[in-house]
Parts: structure tokens; sequence; C-alpha cells
């Protein structure tokens, strides 16, 4: 199962034009990451963070690292993902009204059937949408499809063919499908089947939870430096990031308005990204964006949904004062194509600080060596030995022959 998903997750047979693979814009060498600010989609040349747009669109948000998604605080559970929380896991038949899928086609719900947590419901999706893995329309029969349902079966014939594997297909992929599903005939075979297998692959492989925090915890007393217990005992107190990182995951993974300045794109409207209020329709939830994890965020810049902020102390001084941050905000740190896409009309300015979180009314006053102490403490949740790990499970080559960024 690892295995396949392994191949699936290197393999640019997933998208449309057969260009980009989840690992081009989640890419071992950035740290499951693009080092960019905003993700560049299908017809962008190169990966990570040497990717250049070329043909491709700036995609509205930027990529997450994949570390820790596949715990159970996290994607292995039923705990929405995505900046905007837009794709969460429900079992089938749970009595929900707003369900969808109660209602849905039999090949539908046999997709949801094999989905065990939200990390495989997740995988579903890139390879949907036009900008980023699928195309568009009229450039490969993936993007012609006409619904989702017959998108993932288009895929599912690359694979492994059609007419119970006998017509085209990858007869790699036919190897690596029966081993992880036995006995399960390739006509019944759907793209479910492929996201639990990568899921299973990222679940496993990108754990980040060696780390000098969790050592600490443990009872290593010498895991962290003076400046790094300073910094935990500020995050856990006076600075009370806690409030929304916290768990193990150091997230609450609810959304939270964070008066971030907004660039690239924008979703849905142009140089705007309202957030949550997307997905629920609610003004309630303009500018919300899930409290990301901060495992392994040392090396996972740049930061917040649009990556507008390169360094990890930017980050930490936008968080302790959103409201001075939004004002103050220094688009010199990036890089000039981000730069130029920055956000800044006066009205929209506005509407992102008066929504600002009342968990940030009253910034606490550090110091800057304070600042530096979270700074460091935010170090000590790397795990070392992850980015290797992460590096290792790169295949050379994968069934479809396609290159391997
Ligand atoms: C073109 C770049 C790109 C490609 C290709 C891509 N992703 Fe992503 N990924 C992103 C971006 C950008 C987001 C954030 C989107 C959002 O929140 O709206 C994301 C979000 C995610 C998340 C959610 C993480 C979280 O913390 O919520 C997971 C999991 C994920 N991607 C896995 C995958 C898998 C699996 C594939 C391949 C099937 C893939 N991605 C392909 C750019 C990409
Ligand atoms: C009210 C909830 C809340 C509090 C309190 C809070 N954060 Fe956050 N944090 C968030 C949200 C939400 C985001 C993402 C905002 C966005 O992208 O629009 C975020 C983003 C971050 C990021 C960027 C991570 C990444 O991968 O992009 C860092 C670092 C961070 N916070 C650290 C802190 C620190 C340190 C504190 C305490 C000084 C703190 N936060 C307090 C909710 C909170």
């Amino acid at each position: 199962m690892v295995e396949l998903g392994q191949a699936l997750f290197h393999d640019k047979i997933l998208s449309g034009n057969k260009d980009v693979a989840c690992s081009t814009c989640h890419n071992a060498g950035d740290a499951l990451t693009d080092g960019k600010s905003v993700a560049f989609g299908t017809g962008a040349v190169g990966v990570g963070k040497n990717r250049v747009l070329a043909t491709g669109a700036m995609m509205a948000r930027n990529a997450p690292a994949l570390f820790d998604t596949g715990s159970t605080a996290y994607g292995g559970s039923t705990q929405s993902l995505f900046w905007d929380n837009r794709v969460s896991f429900q079992p089938l038949d749970t009595p929900d009204p707003e369900l969808t899928v109660t209602t849905a086609s039999t090949e539908y719900r046999a997709v949801v059937a094999q989905l065990e947590g939200s990390l495989a419901a997740e995988a579903l999706f890139p390879v949907l949408d036009p900008t980023e893995m699928r195309g568009a329309a009229g450039t490969n029969e993936i993007a012609d499809a006409p619904d989702n349902v017959s998108a993932w079966k288009a895929l599912m014939a690359r694979l492994v063919g059609t007419s119970n594997g006998t017509v085209g297909g990858i007869p790699g992929y036919r190897t690596l499908f029966s081993a992880a599903y036995p006995g399960v005939a390739f006509d019944d075979l759907n793209f479910g089947h492929a996201t639990r297998a990568i899921a299973e692959f990222v679940g496993q492989s990108f754990t980040a939870t060696d780390t000098p925090y969790d050592d600490f915890v443990n009872g290593n007393q010498a895991a962290l430096t003076a400046s790094q217990q300073n910094g935990l005992a500020l995050f856990m107190g006076k600075a009370n990031c806690v409030a929304c990182h916290s768990g193990s995951s150091f997230s609450d993974f609810q959304p939270h308005a964070a008066g971030v300045p907004q660039l690239g794109p924008g979703r849905l409207e142009a140089h705007e990204d309202r957030g949550v209020a997307l997905v629920t329709s609610s003004t309630a939830d303009n500018y919300k964006f899930r409290t990301p994890s901060l495992r392994n965020v040392a090396l996972t810049g740049p930061y917040m949904h649009d990556g507008c902020y390169t360094t990890l102390e930017g980050a930490v001084r936008h968080m302790i004062d959103p409201r001075a941050a939004i004002a103050h905000y220094n688009a010199k740190q990036l890089e000039p194509e981000f730069a130029a896409t920055l956000d800044t009309d006066p009205a929209r300015i506005a509407a992102r600080t008066a929504a600002i979180d009342p968990i940030f009314a009253t910034p606490p006053a550090l110091t800057d060596t304070e600042v530096s102490d979270v700074v460091s403490f935010l170090g000590a949740l790397t795990d070392p030995s992850s980015v290797t790990r992460a590096q290792a499970a790169k295949p050379t080559s994968v069934p479809s022959g396609l290159p391997v960024d």
C-alpha cells in the first residue's frame, strides 16, 4: 500500500498534462513545500523553489508542508484540511443533512467507501483543479471529463487500464494495485483506492515527532536550551500562542482571522481571499484560516496562507500583534513576482484589520529577547530526521516512466 502511494505521490501521470506530481509542490528538497509564497500550478516548469511560472498560473495559496498530516490529531481523522478547512472526512451514512455523499451516486459512494480519514479525502481534489494538476479544458482527457467521478475514472484508466486491465494502463501500476488490494478486480478499483494509498504513504513517511521539544516533554531537561525553555514558557503563558496553537500538532485546527496581508491572484475574487467565509458563505468567517501546525515550522517558510512572511521571526512578530503588523507590513521581503501582486487596497486592508480575532485584542508586550526566545523555541519543533526520511522516500523512477522531479 505504501509503495503504491509512494509511486502515485511522485508520478506526473496523475496530472492531466503529465507535467506535475504531488511532489512537485510538496517537494522533499524544500521541506515538503515549494519555498514559494504561493504555489505554481500545471504549466509551470521546475520543482520547488526553482519552479518558474512559464505557461502556468499562480495558485491562490501557499503549499503547506505535509509533515505530521497523517497523525490522528491531523489528517488521519475527521479533522478538516486545507487553509480554509474545506475538506473533511465523514464515514458514509453519517446522518448529517449537509452531507451530499449520502445522496450521491453509487460510484461516488464507492470512492468514499475506500477513504479512512481526511488525508485520503484531500488527495481526491488536487487532480480535479484545472490550475493545480488537471489542466485546461481541451488539453487532455482528464480536463475534458464532464464531472468529478468521470475524471477519477479517466485517471484509473491511465493507471490500470480498462476492461479489467486488458486495454491500456500501465503494467507497473497493475502490479502495485494488485499487491495493495489483493483479489479486487481492476474494474472494481476506483480513485479512492489510489488516494487511500497516497494517504498511507504520506502518513507513514512524513512524520515529525522526533524533536527536541518531544524529548524535553519526555523528561530530558537538556533537550532545550535556556532560550528555548523561556520561549516555551512564553508560548504557553504570556504570549498566549497556545490559545490556538495547542495539542500535539500545535494547532486547534480551528479557523481564526489573523489580519494577514494578501498577495497572489486571490481566491474566487481578485486580490482577495476571505478564507473560511468562501466555504461557509458566512461573513462572520471572513478572513479566517485554519491555525497551521507548527511541527517543522522553522523549515517550511514562506509563512501564512499566502506566504507573505519569508522569515519565521516575521511570522512570529505578526502573531504577537497582527493589527500593528498588517499596518506596517514590509513587502521588500518578497520575491519581486510576489511583491507585484500585494494587495494595497485600503478598504480591503481595513476589512482584514477589523476582522482580527478578539484573542489578539491586547498584544503581549514582549522584549526583543523574548521574541527571539519564542523563535528559538519554534526551532525545537524541528525533527532533523524528517527531511532526510522524506528525501529517502523519493523513488528514482515511477511506473509511468515519466521523469521524477
Ligand atoms: C501545483 C502545486 C500542488 C500540487 C501539484 C499538489 N499540491 Fe497539495 N497543496 C497545494 C496548495 C497550494 C495547498 C493549499 C490549498 C488550500 O489550502 O487552499 C495544498 C494542500 C494540500 C494538503 C492539505 C494540507 C493541510 O495541512 O491542510 C494536502 C494533504 C496536500 N496538499 C496533498 C497533496 C497531494 C496528495 C497531491 C497530489 C495528488 C498534491 N497535494 C498536489 C499545492 C499543490
Ligand atoms: C487566535 C489564534 C492564534 C493565536 C493566538 C496565534 N496564532 Fe499563529 N496562526 C494562527 C492562524 C489562523 C495562522 C494562519 C493565518 C493566515 O495564514 O492567514 C497562524 C500562523 C502562524 C505561523 C505561520 C505558520 C505557517 O506555517 O505558515 C506561525 C509561525 C505562528 N502562527 C506562530 C504563532 C505564535 C508564536 C503565536 C504567539 C505569539 C501565535 N502564532 C498566536 C492562529 C493563531
